[in-house]
């Protein structure tokens, strides 16, 4: 790891005269090395799955992976556009979620809780307190690239909309296998994904500014007032959610695949 050099970042003459890069003797490598397999995992799993283009609908009870949501192109399987068809064929390089997956790959990239994981496990800015980072400038979010942090409100409304489609593809699945209503083991994990999504994109730290933000007096606004509140609480478990979501949509997935290629058969209560 390069030092930064003399006269700047952790070695300006403000800063205390130490020359070990710590002096801390616990494991403060632990965490972000953790955080950055966490999320590695994530990122290498979300992408296989999101251009392999198979197993990801169960025709018999209309189980669509969230990978794969909303499927809109001539390339998705009939049953699996539930908004119809928008366009053509796309060439395999495209994932047949692309109206889906750069929004939520922004609304995650730029999110306040993983901004602080990467910083620390992948910028090592700085990895943990008390230990140095490597880099010699500190520009903050003044600049691109990181400038574009700042638009991660916009990133939330567009997290809503597709919390929705999830949610109305969660909905669509109770069909049985004869037609008409049914419910399994699949339903029960697609409503526990889509609750937690909902839980996490509403505990967003923009959410709480749209709600509660800008106000002078609460008593004047009693419902935002109350709408903050619960949002704040939630707000609270905000890490636990972010880190949650990223299993439940892997499980969902995982699950999915497993019925749609026929692996396992789905655990069926009615229909
Ligand atoms: Fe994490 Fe908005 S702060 S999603």
């Amino acid at each position: 790891m390069s030092v930064p050099a003399a006269g700047t970042g952790v070695r300006s003459v403000t800063r205390a005269r130490i020359a070990a890069r710590t002096l801390r003797t616990d494991r403060w490598w632990q965490p972000p090395l953790l955080t950055t397999l966490g999320l590695a995992v994530f990122v290498v799993y979300a992408t296989i799955r999101s251009f392999v283009r198979t197993a990801y609908w169960v025709e018999e009870y209309h189980y669509l992976t969230p990978f794969y949501s909303p499927c809109v192109s001539a390339s998705c399987v009939p049953g699996a556009r539930h908004f119809g068809t928008w366009v053509g064929e796309l060439p395999m390089w495209i994932p047949l979620a692309f109206l889906s997956l750069p929004f939520l790959l922004g609304f995650r990239l730029t999110c306040y809780y993983y901004r602080k994981a990467y910083y620390r496990s992948i910028w090592l800015a700085p990895p943990a307190c008390a230990v140095a980072e490597p880099h010699a400038r500190y520009t903050g979010e003044t600049r691109l690239p990181l400038l574009i942090q700042n638009s991660h409100r916009y990133f939330f409304y567009t997290a809503l909309v597709i919390s929705a489609i999830n949610t109305y593809d969660a909905i669509l699945a109770f069909h049985g296998a004869g037609g008409g209503f049914g419910f399994g083991l699949g339903n029960v994990i697609l409503v526990v994904n889509v609750v937690l999504l909902w839980a996490y994109t509403v505990s967003c730290h923009s959410c709480r500014h749209v709600t509660g933000g800008r106000l002078k007096h609460f008593s004047k606004h009693p419902l935002r007032y109350r709408v903050w509140t619960f949002v704040s609480r939630l707000n609270t478990r905000h890490m636990q959610l972010a880190w949650t979501t990223l299993g439940t949509l892997m499980i969902t997935d995982f699950y999915i695949m497993l019925v749609a290629s026929g692996t396992i058969s789905d655990l069926r209560f009615v229909g």
